[in-house]
Formats: structure tokens, sequence, C-alpha cells
């Protein structure tokens, strides 16, 4: 084999690598890039909820959930990195006529303007509300201290997310006296 056919054979070695993302309980085959980010990865399949704001890590409109109770900027993670997790988008929330009660407190509370940081923000809150039920004001704005919104000046979101603290809260307790009294309560 000549130099040049040994050049060109190391050349031609394929750079996308075939990942597995489980997104909203799916799974979606998708040949990447290694660079290839999460944010953008994600949108390819179709699922456009996952928005980008910044590229940067800055405005939070990308955040995803991972197994369950971990918020993600998805701009700061490769889409490789993403397999074997179980990944939530704002799709696996919910749907039209079944709102999750995050999605319902934003529309009752008028906790977004324009929308596009909306996603994100829910995202956040939902991954927020997996360890603190029960947040004081402070607390969620703290929380969503990496979310930027344009619109809305915040005090919505933060009513609209103790809306939906206080809905999951009295899910619980209705779902334990259910339990309780074998769904007679
Ligand atoms: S697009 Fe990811 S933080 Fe802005
Ligand atoms: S509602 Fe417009 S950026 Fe938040």
């Amino acid at each position: 084999m000549t130099t040049a056919e040994r050049e060109t054979e190391t050349t031609e070695v394929d750079p996308t690598r075939r990942v597995t993302l489980k997104i909203n309980g799916k799974a979606y085959k998708q040949d990447v890039e290694p660079r290839k980010l999460l944010a953008y990865a994600i949108r390819d399949t179709g699922l456009k909820g996952t928005h980008v704001g910044c590229d940067s890590s800055a405005c939070g409109c990308c955040v995803v959930v991972l197994d369950g109770d971990t918020p993600v900027k998805s701009c700061t993670m490769f889409a490789v990195q993403a397999e074997g997790r179980e990944i939530t988008t704002v799709e696996g929330l919910g749907q039209t006529g079944a709102l999750h009660p995050l999605q319902q407190a934003f529309w009752d509370q008028h906790g977004l303007q324009c929308g596009y940081c909306t996603p994100g923000m829910l995202m956040t809150s939902y991954a927020m509300l997996q360890h603190h039920s029960d947040p004081t004001d402070q607390e969620v704005r703290e929380f969503l201290g990496g979310n930027l919104c344009r619109c809305t000046g915040y005090n919505n979101i933060v009513k609209a997310v103790q809306q939906a603290a206080q809905v999951l809260r009295d899910d619980k307790v209705n779902q334990l006296a259910n339990a309780a009294t074998g769904g007679n309560a």
C-alpha cells in the first residue's frame, strides 16, 4: 500500500456514532458526531419543545430532566453522554386535554408571555418539585436562577410553581387517603 493510499484510508473513518436516546419512554436511534449537543439531537427527533436560546448554558431554555429528577441544560451535554439515561422533555409532561399540574398552573397564573423560556421553566420546576414538594417563593426563585425570562418579570412564574406544588401535594394526600380506605374515601 502506498503512502497516499494509507492516508486516504485513515481519513475515511466515519466520524458518526449511533446512539439510542430514550426520550419520554421511547427509544430514538440517531447517527451523531461525538460533538453534537444533546439539545440538537433531541430537536432532530422531531421533539421541538426543547428550545435553544443561547447555546452557551446561560438561558435555561433547553433544560430537560434526566433520570426523573435531575435538570440538565441540554446544550451543555453531548448526545453521546445521554445514552442510557432516561430523558424527559416538555412533551413528556402532559398532553392537550391532560395537562400536567405545572402546565395548567402556568396557564392559570399567566406564567408566560412569548413562551420561549417556558419549556425550560417547566422542566426545571418539575425537577425541583421532585425534591422539594413545599418550596418557599425564595426557594423557587433560587432554583429557577439559571432560567431567564425576558417577558414575565418572574412573579407569575413563581405563583404558577406554587399553585402546581399545592395541587401535587393535595393529589398525594388524596392518594394516601384512598389507599388507606381501599378507594372508598
Ligand atoms: S440554550 Fe442551553 S442554556 Fe441557553
Ligand atoms: S415568556 Fe417570553 S421569555 Fe419567558
